[in-house]
């Protein structure tokens, strides 16, 4: 393929991952010099949640799903009885993209090719955990494990079965929750809570 990795071998542990995202820079968002978010959780998780690239928090203590979109989906996750600790919970994309604002970073979505070239460090952590069901946040996650980017208002909350068996779930992503107001506000919110809820059921 045309894969920059072309020369290497797949990661065999989640530290040669760890090590790897810190020294890669293979995109611009690599070459930033911010930090590298690895993912966390059991090793043996049977769920595995991948959302698009840390943000401004999680980049400051290099953890995935800490700040405010972190913390809307511990409780709705809380809600649906699933439980985020005994998921491996990880990003598309491991570095932040931004716009500098003041003293404000804005959060810049990654490109189709960002999320591509960043698969590399995404497939390493599947092939190493192996969780039977992903759940996907928003069309960035989404694209980081089918390779295309999909609707999600057309493929959310049914499972989408892949040539090796894992179910991967699709849902919006928390950070567009967070940004609506009003009815939109209130109805997205029920979705995520439903497509949470049929979740639970694949992983009962
Ligand atoms: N949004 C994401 O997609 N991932 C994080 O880790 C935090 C916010």
């Amino acid at each position: 393929g045309t894969s920059l990795f072309e020369q290497e071998n797949a990661p065999s542990s989640l530290e040669a991952i760890a090590e790897g995202i810190v020294q890669c820079r293979r995109c611009p968002i690599g070459c930033n010099g911010t930090r590298a978010v690895m993912g966390e959780g059991p090793p043996d998780a049977r769920l595995m949640i991948v959302g698009e690239q840390p943000g401004d928090t999680e980049e400051r203590e290099s953890r995935p799903f800490v700040g405010p979109a972190g913390q809307l989906l511990d409780k709705a996750m809380q809600e649906a009885g699933v439980e985020r600790q005994s998921a491996y919970v990880t990003n598309a994309v491991k570095h932040f993209k931004f716009t500098p604002r003041g003293k404000r970073r804005l959060h810049q979505n990654p490109t189709a090719g960002e999320i591509d070239i960043c698969r590399w460090w995404l497939d390493g952590e599947r092939t190493l955990i192996k969780p039977k069901v992903i759940l996907a946040l928003g069309a960035s996650g989404a694209r980081g494990l089918l390779g295309r980017t999909p609707s999600i208002g057309k493929e959310r909350g049914r499972a989408i079965t892949q040539p090796d068996g894992t179910l991967v779930w699709l849902t919006a992503h928390p950070s567009y929750l967070l940004r609506l107001d009003g009815e939109a506000r209130e109805r997205e919110h029920g979705r995520f809570a439903d497509d949470l809820a049929g979740l639970a059921r694949v992983l009962a």
